[in-house]
């Protein structure tokens, strides 16, 4: 269940970010457009009850969100998707992991994890912009099925189809909504074209400073 967006506007965002020369304050801010739009159509099935609302003049039928809706961003990088996702679900809660890729085997390392409670009863978003290898949304999506997740979306921005396969094998059945489905990866496990590495041009690191 892979759903490559096509955007025009995606695609423009998607563009300034994938260029060397963004800095990192453009491409936060890009990232969020991105975001909001990844929504948008990773939203568009959500469940909702009906209610009745007051309008000044009558009674009419209305919508709210059945399901609470938890959003996990992969840490460092999945942070730079967060605020968008809360502007347009202003009651999500919020979990956080943990997850670095080691460089020489690419396995990645949990550090760490908070998540908010009874997440069965949730819609749970994880949100990382670099699916690549895959081992880090496998990994993460793993962790949140132990912690009861079962409604899980995966949100990236850019994709590898090796990530893709190894999410599609290990969970068949959670969504993923991307910007852009990449060529492949080079032999460091880099998505090729891809933009880099994520969380060091979100947060303007070097790739040394770990
Ligand atoms: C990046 C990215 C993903 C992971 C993807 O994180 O944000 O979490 O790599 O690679 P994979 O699909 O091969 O697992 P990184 O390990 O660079 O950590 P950082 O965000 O803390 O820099
Ligand atoms: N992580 C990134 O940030 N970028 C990649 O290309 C692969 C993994």
């Amino acid at each position: 269940m892979l759903h490559v967006s096509t955007h025009p506007v995606i695609q423009r965002d998607v563009t300034i970010l994938r260029d060397e020369h963004t800095s990192s304050e453009v491409f936060r801010a890009a990232l969020s457009r991105v975001s909001r739009l990844l929504l948008y159509e990773a939203g568009s099935d959500l469940p909702v009850k009906s209610c009745r609302v007051q309008t000044p003049l009558e009674q009419c039928e209305g919508s709210v969100l059945a399901k609470r809706i938890v959003l996990v961003p992969v840490l460092r990088a999945g942070l730079g998707m967060v605020d968008a996702f809360l502007e347009m679900l202003p009651q999500a809660e919020v979990g956080h992991i943990g997850l670095y890729r080691n460089e020489e085997t690419l396995e990645p390392v949990e550090y760490y994890g908070k998540y908010p409670v009874a997440l069965d009863e949730a819609v749970v978003y994880v949100l990382d912009p670099m699916l690549a290898t895959g081992g880090s949304a496998v990994a993460a999506l793993r962790v949140l099925q132990t912690h009861g997740a079962k409604m899980m979306r995966l949100v990236t921005l850019v994709s590898a189809p090796e990530g893709v396969r190894h999410v599609e094998e290990a969970f068949p059945e959670v969504p993923i909504y991307t910007a852009a489905l990449d060529r492949g990866l080079n032999d460091k496990g880099y998505i090729i074209p891809g933009l880099g590495d994520a969380g060091d041009r979100i947060f303007d690191t070097g790739p040394d400073s770990r």
